[in-house]
């Protein structure tokens, strides 16, 4: 049988650390909410390597003392999963059942079907945009895979630019896309009527604040029809009012989200 290397006691420490930070992590119904907290009374040199390594975010104020709180990153969350996974722990049910990832080129017709269904013809992604898009920017989508199927239940998308202001041609216009962009113009969350009401788009877009957090990125802008400004709101996005946006004919609200400022 291969023999695994076995862990130094800090790897034990940092990992278990970790893990459990993970497990006991909460939302403050605060600011915010897509960054949960975790109480951090562990070892202060573990907390302090987890937060070298990015894999959580530790507070601390201008003139010494600390918050009793920390931030779990993304990879940090990504890391903790793995790290369940290993020791044959549960996950929250939303991670036994779905796997969250970037899209895949050739994900992209099953993408456009999910656009088909999810949206009317006047407002819904082109299969033809979509590819373009996903061929760009593949690393701007945000996708929630069943694990039992394979099956895209929903994903989340969109394009970098250093621009403030949404406007319609980031929905047609790929080659607008700036990898080095510091916002992202969010052009579309679709989740499959079978999949709804579990949570699933706020899972999406609260790991893809995250994820755009730690890529530096400023904000997320997108547009929402009356009716969805709220779900938004509980998101943490603000509502900037009317937008000059005239996508398939329709008024929209333009909302955004700060990440780093
Ligand atoms: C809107 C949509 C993405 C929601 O997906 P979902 O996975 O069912 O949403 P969640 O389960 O994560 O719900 C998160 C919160 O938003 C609220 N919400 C969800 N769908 C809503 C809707 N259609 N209208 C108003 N609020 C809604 C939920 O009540 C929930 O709040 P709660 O936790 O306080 O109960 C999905 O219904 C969809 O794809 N619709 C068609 C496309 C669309 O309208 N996209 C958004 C506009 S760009």
């Amino acid at each position: 049988m291969e023999e695994m290397d076995k862990k130094t006691r800090n790897e034990a420490i940092d990992e278990l650390t970790l893990a459990l930070i993970y497990l006991t992590r909460f939302s403050d119904g605060e600011g915010n909410r897509y960054d949960e907290i975790a109480w951090k009374n562990y070892d202060f040199d573990a907390i302090d390597r987890l937060d070298e390594e990015n894999l959580i975010v530790n507070p601390k104020r201008k003139r010494g003392g600390g918050y009793k709180y920390a931030y779990m990153t993304e990879k940090g969350r990504r890391k903790a999963r793995e790290i369940l996974h290993q020791w044959n722990i549960e996950d929250d049910e939303i991670y036994e059942k779905f796997e969250f990832r970037s899209i895949r080129p050739e994900e992209a017709k099953e993408a456009a079907e999910i656009e088909r269904i999810c949206f009317p013809p006047n407002e819904a992604c082109s299969e033809k945009h979509m590819t373009e898009r996903i061929s760009v920017a593949p690393d701007l989508f945000y996708v929630a895979i069943e694990k039992e199927t394979g099956k895209m239940a929903g994903f989340l998308n969109g394009i970098a630019t250093d621009e403030m202001v949404f406007r319609d041609e980031f929905f047609t216009d790929a080659s607008l896309h700036n990898p080095k962009g510091r916002n992202i113009m969010l052009l579309g969350l679709d989740v499959l009527p079978e999949f709804r009401k579990i949570g699933l788009a706020r899972e999406i877009v609260w790991n893809y604040c995250r994820r755009e957090e730690e890529k530096e990125r400023k904000r997320l802008v997108l547009t929402s029809n009356e009716k969805k400004v709220k779900m938004y709101r509980k998101f943490g996005f603000r509502d900037l009012g009317e937008s000059a946006s005239e996508w398939g004919g329709e008024k929209w609200h333009e909302m955004d989200i700060f990440l780093n400022w």
